[in-house]
């Protein structure tokens, strides 16, 4: 193990049980906003959404198409560069179709800037919607916020439920940080 963080110190901040439980309502809330037994084409975003989108979609009663890209925020880092770095955005053509970016965090929100204006600008999209689970308002640095989110969050670094540490703690069932 080549991690300097050890799960033994990781204080729970949102449990698996309070997940779950948003899922069902968000899941619900969102589905609203799309025409009634349209196509959604939800785009997970990797690795960070995986827990959230692939839970969130068993709830949905549309029918669905998943597609997968891969953005990249930080280097080993728990501080913000200015840089988002598109690791594989392939997409099939989304031109008039429903779309449902699903991330897992809004931080200064380059991220999801960044993906907003590339799908207005490379697929023009019917309806484009953008959720997160969470969403940290506190250190947004660009004027922007999701059409959905799970919770907000302090300023503090957090991990598990997809969201990881240097790669590690994505696969825990919670959302945790480490106190300072
Ligand atoms: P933004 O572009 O600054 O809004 O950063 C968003 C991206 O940074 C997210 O998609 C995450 O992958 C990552 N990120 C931001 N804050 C955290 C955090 O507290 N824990 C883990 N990853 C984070
Ligand atoms: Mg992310």
């Amino acid at each position: 193990m080549e991690c300097d963080k050890n799960i033994n110190d990781l204080k729970v901040l949102i449990s698996e049980q309070e997940l779950k439980n948003k899922l069902i309502s968000l899941a619900e809330d969102i589905e609203k906003v799309f025409p009634k037994d349209e196509d959604i084409y939800v785009i997970c975003v990797l690795k960070g959404s995986v827990m959230f989108c692939t839970d969130l979609v068993k709830h949905f009663k549309h029918p669905v198409q998943m597609e997968f890209i891969r953005i990249s925020r930080y280097g080993n880092e728990t501080k913000s560069t200015n840089n988002v770095h598109a690791i594989d955005l392939t997409l099939p053509n989304l031109h008039n179709k429903n779309v449902l970016i699903v991330e897992d965090i809004i931080d200064a929100g380059m991220t999801a800037k960044f993906l907003i204006d590339l799908f207005k600008m490379e697929h023009q999209p019917k309806k484009l919607v953008f959720a997160s689970l969470l969403n940290k308002k506190c250190a947004r640095q660009i004027d922007l916020e999701p059409d959905f989110y799970g919770f907000e969050v302090d300023d503090k670094f957090v991990v598990g439920y997809g969201l990881d540490y240097k790669g590690y703690f994505r696969n825990l069932p919670y959302i945790g940080y480490f106190p300072a």
